[in-house]
């Protein structure tokens, strides 16, 4: 199956307003010959929704934010909505990033939580998971990522299954410059796909310390549909360089 390929940038907590101007000023220039079949999406922080959503109407490249709340509204004081999110142009969102897990009290519950609000409210979630150091020296990577991905798609019918995309992000590879290799990442991605039904047009997208130097080593690999890249997407002309060198030599 022909699965698209998806460039995401998560700024994590980076960047002030004036700082994603600027960035956009240099960026989206650059990325405007990429082939459109390449989807590019930025997330910033909720601060410099408002206005990326103003730089990036009319272009090709994509909104996302970094994370929602599953409520559409109420009493949750210092959360965002996915109906806030929608209305600032936000087409994507990433949901169980590791760090919000570590630091955030995020859980497979809620992550499946997020997911189900999200596809009901016409976002594409691209849901994170990956193994610690740990669980990866303790032969237990397969069953963790699995485990996650199988809690965030828990009542999601099989055939929304290809409006999502998931993003294999070892935790030990991430802002670490120690990227898993292309041959296990892809591995582990492909197991993912091949252990649950609906996930053959999918996009799954490789996360930790991606950069415009090792881009092409994976998504050269069968199961790798592109990158959730953090670091290397802060910067305008090295995360177009990087965009570039993912896009297919035929195209
Ligand atoms: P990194 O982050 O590219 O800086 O390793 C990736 C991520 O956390 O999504």
């Amino acid at each position: 199956m022909n699965v698209r390929t998806i460039l995401a940038g998560n700024w994590k907590m980076h960047k002030t307003a004036a700082e994603t101007a600027a960035f956009f000023d240099a960026f989206l220039p650059r990325v405007a010959p990429i082939p459109a079949e390449i989807e590019i999406v930025v997330a910033p922080a909720f601060t410099s929704l408002q206005l990326a959503g103003e730089f990036l109407s009319g272009t090709r490249v994509r909104l996302g934010a970094q994370t929602m709340h599953w409520e559409l509204q109420g009493a949750f004081t210092g959360e965002v909505s996915a109906p806030m999110l929608r209305a600032l142009g936000v087409s994507h969102v990433i949901l169980g990033h590791s760090e919000r897990r570590a630091y955030c009290d995020e859980t497979d519950r809620t992550v499946n939580l997020k997911v189900r609000t999200a596809l009901a409210q016409g976002l594409t979630p691209i849901v994170a998971v990956g193994e610690t150091l740990d669980e990866r020296r303790a032969g237990a990577t397969d069953e963790r990522v699995l485990s996650q991905t199988r809690a965030a798609f828990e009542g999601v019918p099989e055939a929304d299954l290809s409006k999502v995309a998931i993003a294999y992000e070892p935790i030990w590879a991430i802002g670490t410059g120690q990227s898993c290799e292309p041959d296990e990442a892809n591995r582990v991605m492909a197991t993912i796909r091949h252990a649950i039904d609906g996930l053959g047009g999918t996009p799954i997208l490789y996360g930790g310390s991606m950069t415009a130097s090792n881009v092409a080593s994976y998504v050269r690999c069968s199961d790798i549909n592109g990158g959730l890249v953090g670091g290397a997407s802060l910067d305008p002309e090295g995360f177009a360089a990087l965009i570039e060198r993912a896009v297919p030599v035929s195209s």
